[in-house]
């Protein structure tokens, strides 16, 4: 890469382009706009055309919808941007999800591809403690049905884990609402992030390695099996700080145990039932969740009802059956689908591997044209 090139690229990366149908009318504008000034595409020359602190009209908006193709804002204030999205009431929770997804990527990002040094962790994980506060707030919009089909509409990025970590800790928030109608601040955010970090230690395991579709070799797998214990001992260093409102031996708990199963077969400890963290056992759910339904180039994803019969198979062998029901019956009242085939998926089934195919047995049943027990 040539110094221009890198130049150009780092000035780029500490701006982001903003839609300005979200930009906020009316308020004390909390970040500053940009232009790119410069007619040369080798060179960016960015230039402030409104300051943090003054308020924006429609005209203006208007006004720079004629005059400038794309408006940017700091990377270093694109905090305050998300919160004055997130409160807006203008903004759709599509809109706002959209935004939220952006900036985790932007902090998962950070925590994978930059040379990994403590301050880098501290930093992602104070960014993703942001990200998860905006989103307690979004999810409240949705169900977990309409969460589920909401994520499958979220542009895809190209590395998985990014995609995954983010819908894991969004499905870790709702389903622990669904468990705990009235959980405190404080839990959801740990949940949160909890589900965001779970593969923390994937960190610095070969991509070739994490994406490598079908079967994997004895010798490779063992090396993903490491992800649980290598998170933990990154999280576990001393010059690791947790956020204050998070509890971080919850957030270590799920990175370790998240793939336990709940009759002892699970992996690193072997660990079962009550011994596994809540928050872990609520993560596996949430694990197994995504890695079925969401759409990966090797599978595709099955319905949301589908996964759930799928998911049955494995209770009280991977899964909590109290948690699990929970869960179930909550999908069952507000699904509108009528469910046409039964399925079970193999025991072997782990969700942190890639699949060709899902290692599903179906069991085609005759269209059930029943009415489901309540329509919304
Ligand atoms: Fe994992
Ligand atoms: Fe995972």
């Amino acid at each position: 890469m040539s110094t221009k090139a890198s130049n150009k690229d780092n000035l780029l990366h500490s701006y982001f382009s903003i839609s300005m149908d979200l930009i906020q009318v009316d308020i004390k504008l909390p970040y500053n706009l940009f232009v790119n000034a410069s007619s040369n595409e080798e060179r960016l020359h960015f230039v402030r055309i409104f300051p943090k602190g003054e308020t924006l009209q429609k005209i203006d908006i208007e006004e720079f919808c004629k005059k400038y193709p794309r408006l940017y804002v700091p990377e270093a204030e694109r905090e305050e941007y998300l919160q004055s999205l997130v409160k807006s009431q203008t903004c759709t929770p599509e809109q706002k999800s959209e935004a939220i997804k952006d900036t985790a990527i932007k902090h998962l990002d950070n925590l994978f591809n930059k040379e990994f040094t403590t301050e880098v962790l501290n930093d992602a994980i104070e960014g993703c403690r942001s990200t998860v506060e905006s989103m307690i707030e979004v999810i409240n919009e949705f169900d977990i049905v309409q969460l589920q089909e909401h994520i499958s509409k979220l542009f895809f990025h190209d590395f998985y884990t990014y995609d995954h970590s983010i819908n894991v800790s969004m499905y870790c928030i709702s389903i622990y609402k669904i468990i705990n109608p009235s959980a405190s601040r404080e839990i959801l955010l740990t949940a949160g992030l909890g589900g965001m970090l779970h593969d923390l230690g994937k960190i610095n395991i070969p991509t070739h390695l994490l994406n490598k579709p079908g079967k994997l070799e004895p010798k490779e797998f063992k090396i993903l099996q490491e992800h649980p214990d290598r998170g933990n001992t990154l999280l576990g260093n001393d010059d690791i700080q947790m956020p204050n409102e998070v509890d971080a031996e919850i957030v270590s708990k799920i990175i370790l145990q998240h793939h336990e199963n709940y009759d002892g077969t699970g992996y690193p400890n072997g660990i079962s039932g009550s011994s596994i963290h809540i928050l872990a056992r609520i993560t596996a759910i949430a694990d197994f969740f995504d890695a079925i339904t969401t759409k990966r180039s090797y599978h595709e994803p099955i319905s949301i009802e589908e996964a759930v019969e799928a998911m049955r198979s494995t209770v009280n062998k991977k899964l909590d059956p109290n948690l699990f029901e929970v869960f179930a019956s909550h999908i069952k009242k507000i699904s509108n689908s009528v469910k046409t085939r039964k399925l079970s998926i193999d025991d072997s089934f782990d969700a942190c591997r890639p699949y060709r195919e899902l290692p599903l047995t179906v069991e085609e049943k005759p269209i059930n044209n029943d009415t489901p027990e309540k329509k919304k």
